[in-house]
């Protein structure tokens, strides 16, 4: 046996999967087959949701059983509310709310044994998607000392999430695009925080501990943290009436990396920050542009001044989907919980896939430390 070690597990492929194909050198995403373009320009969010789990996209029937079930589950348990109170009370991050308010909700599931079959890990992340809008709108409306707001019932599951959380019905562009960007976020392949639910899953543990764990994976600012990142980056370059090359130069001589740029995959433009800077300026266009500008001023600097592409640094997912979310009037350290939100379905169709033949996962590690210690009491060291 080979002791070789993959550090960070680059090019180490441990399952096969028929969720996303990528393509990091031309820039492609696919789900099952299915262009994030097309996806994203044709489909909601939900149908979207639907290909992932059974493996085509719904008929207008499917659809809406499927939604029905969805807008079925969106009310929260009251315990649940009151833990969210004494998070905000507490100023948590709104993260740990969402991966706390997951975790509480486990209890109140009908289906919550350990070792679920398919039909049960189904109902369960069905359960989970739906309530995780409710639980980030709630956690940001309490923390500014409001109540929480029903769900309403007219709503697609992005639009329902803008008004929790704003207590206003989106217009038209601004639910398009955030379902959008729901959509765009989905799903990546076996990405950290995937590969975490996935790992969880292995032991057969149940959905509601997979999401928590890869809540917990997507909060790293390698991950899913830096849309915040890059949004916090925008603002302090609007407060300090800054250049944004200056704040670039600056973060560069002190060995800062820049936010929202480089990926793991990609060597070329994320094909996703294509549709989001395209919706990022539509927004920019009906209100400040402002945002869009500073982006594309640090993209065109850093792709064709300093020429970073060429070395496989390009714009991500990350660098404008915070100017799409701000435009909407949604708070910067709320962007990483909406990334979790839209990816958790991406978490949840690879544990139901990856159970089907399910292999507990258990690599190894090469021990490089002492062999030959010689035990000394406590009294004598
Ligand atoms: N700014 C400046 N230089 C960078 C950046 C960046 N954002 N990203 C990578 N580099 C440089 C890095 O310094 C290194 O240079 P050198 O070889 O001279 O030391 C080289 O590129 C390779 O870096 P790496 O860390 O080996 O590359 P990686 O494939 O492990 O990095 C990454 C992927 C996402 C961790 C990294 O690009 C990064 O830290 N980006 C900033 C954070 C970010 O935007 N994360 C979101 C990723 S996309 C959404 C998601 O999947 O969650």
């Amino acid at each position: 046996m080979s002791d070789e070690v993959h550090k960070g597990l680059d090019d180490v492929v441990v399952a096969e999967s028929q969720l996303s194909y990528i393509d990091g050198e031309n820039g492609q995403l696919l789900y099952r087959g299915y262009s994030i373009q097309d996806l994203a320009e044709y489909a909601t969010f939900e149908e979207v949701l639907f290909l992932l789990f059974e493996g085509e996209l719904p008929t207008k029937e499917q659809l809406d059983e499927f939604t029905a079930t969805i807008r079925e589950e969106r009310s929260l348990p009251d315990d649940v509310i009151e833990t969210l109170r004494s998070l905000a009370a507490v100023d948590a991050h709104p993260m740990t709310a969402l991966r706390t308010g997951v975790s509480a909700l486990e209890p109140h599931d009908p289906d919550q044994r350990l070792d679920p079959d398919r039909n049960v890990a189904l109902s369960q992340g069905r359960r989970i998607l739906a309530k995780m809008p409710t639980i980030l709108a709630a956690y940001e409306r309490l923390r500014l000392g409001k109540e929480p707001l029903d769900p309403h019932p007219d709503l697609n599951l992005a639009a329902n999430f803008l008004y929790m959380l704003t207590g206003e019905e989106p217009d038209e562009i601004g639910a398009k695009s955030f379902d959008q960007a729901l959509t765009l976020h989905a799903d990546h392949g076996f990405n950290a925080s995937t590969f975490t639910a996935v790992v969880i899953a292995s032991t057969r543990a149940n959905v509601y501990s997979a999401v928590t764990g890869g809540i917990g994976a997507l909060s790293g600012p390698l991950h899913g943290g830096a849309n915040q990142d890059v949004m916090e980056m925008l603002i302090e370059i609007d407060e300090n009436g800054m250049d944004p090359i200056e704040w670039i130069e600056e973060a560069r001589s002190n060995g800062e990396r820049v936010p929202g740029f480089g990926h793991r995959v990609y060597k070329v433009k994320d094909p996703r920050a294509e549709i989001l800077q395209e919706r990022s300026r539509e927004l920019a266009d009906v209100g400040e542009s402002k945002w869009y500008d500073y982006t594309t001023t640090i993209e065109n600097y850093l792709t064709e001044d300093l020429g970073l592409t060429e070395n496989g640094i390009a714009p991500n997912v990350d660098f404008y989907s915070g100017s799409v979310y701000y435009q909407l009037g949604i708070p910067a350290d709320m962007y990483t919980p909406i990334f979790a939100m839209s990816r958790a379905s991406g978490w949840i169709a690879h544990v139901l896939e990856y159970q089907e033949e399910n292999r507990l996962i258990r690599p190894l590690s090469k021990y490089t430390g002492e062999t030959d210690n010689e035990f000394i009491s406590i009294e004598e060291r």
